[in-house]
């Protein structure tokens, strides 16, 4: 049986990236992290776009040259087709579009998130639905059952900040820099998680999340201190502020497991790349007996193996798309009931 090959190409936010399936395997991927945004501490809207376009073109040529493959040998395209920068996005799915039209091949529009939650099955011909998935990036913060792609039930969400924002608003707080979240994690294995107790938040009958309040509460607490402390305890303030969120996320997901009968969660987005959350969620789970995946870390942070790898399971199901798909920033993950 012939196999396809996807192309996959993600440009939603500073990651320019593309991959190459052959059927549910994962022949190569290339991930180019725009620099142009460090000096900025965020990522520039504007400049992200130009840099897609400048680098989309070479990072494609350059995957298929390494695989020894051609744009003939490709069937078909899958590209991120939102949540994302509205600039970013367009950069991806016209040039995207643009191949599928001059080489008569469907094309598959792809939700960045459903992206990140099968990127733990990445090479895997069969998924193990129904599970708890906690999806966690710069954007999102939510626990989602997960009965299948597309079928998908909100348990709990953040009220506020997302936990991948928190951990970067915290590192500009502390000075440390741009991007937050590995350089916490980084300087948090030098430091004392115990130093200062955050405060943790929780909602009555509730699976909801806040991290406004803990950022705040960090704020207040470097006010209070004198520079050469903070300087000098950079590492345990950073890790007890990583222990807090880490705290919450992983207590609630297994609550949540607990009282919804799953037996198997699911680590998913960039959030999920953070070793003590990690760590903590192995512990967890098997004190629960419970079956934990955590993606490869090569695809917790944007990638486009996952959205190739969503691609496979749209051809799988034969669900092309229109060429006149739009971009669509806020795209969701639509819930059932
Ligand atoms: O999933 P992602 O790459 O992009 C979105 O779709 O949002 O997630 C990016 C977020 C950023 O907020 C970044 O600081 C956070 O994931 N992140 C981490 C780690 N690696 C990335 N947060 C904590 N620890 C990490 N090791
Ligand atoms: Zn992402």
């Amino acid at each position: 049986m012939h196999e396809p090959v996807i192309l996959g190409i993600e440009t939603s936010c500073d990651e320019t990236a593309a991959a190459l399936f052959r059927g549910h395997r994962l022949i190569h991927h290339i991930t180019a992290t725009q620099l142009v945004h460090t000096d900025y501490g965020g990522v520039v809207p504007e400049y992200a776009s130009r840099e897609h376009n400048k680098l989309l073109g070479p990072v494609v040529r350059g995957m298929l040259e390494q695989a020894e493959m051609t744009l003939d040998d490709i069937d078909g395209i899958a590209v991120t087709q939102g949540p994302g920068l509205a600039g970013s996005l367009l950069v991806g799915l016209s040039y995207a579009k643009g191949l599928a039209l001059g080489m008569d091949v469907p094309l598959y529009g792809i939700n960045h998130i459903e992206g990140h939650i099968f990127a733990n099955f990445i090479g895997q011909k069969e998924l193990p639905t129904p599970f708890l998935c906690l999806l966690v990036s710069g954007g999102h913060t939510q626990l989602i059952h997960v009965e299948g792609p597309q079928t998908y039930k909100l348990i709990g969400q953040t009220r506020d900040d997302a936990a991948g924002e928190a951990f970067d608003k915290v590192a500009r707080l502390l000075g440390i820099g741009y991007p937050g979240g590995p350089l916490i994690d980084q300087l948090s294995r030098e430091g004392n998680a115990k130093f200062h107790h955050f405060p943790r938040s929780s909602f009555p009958n509730s699976y909801d999340f806040s991290f406004s309040g803990l950022k705040t509460n960090v704020l207040q607490y470097i006010n209070k201190q004198e520079s050469t402390f903070i300087k000098s305890h950079l590492a345990d303030i950073a890790a007890s502020f990583q222990e807090a969120v880490v705290d919450v996320l992983s207590k609630q997901s297994i609550q949540a497991a607990r009282d919804l009968g799953h037996n198997r969660i699911v680590l998913a987005g960039g959030v999920a790349a953070n070793s003590r959350l990690r760590q903590r969620m192995i512990e967890l789970t098997d004190e629960h007996s419970m079956k934990l995946f955590q993606p490869d870390l090569r695809f917790c942070t944007d990638n486009a193996a996952m959205i190739a790898y969503m691609g496979y399971w749209k051809a799988f199901f034969n669900n092309p798309d229109s060429l006149d798909i739009a971009a669509i920033p806020n795209l969701k993950l639509s819930f059932g009931q």
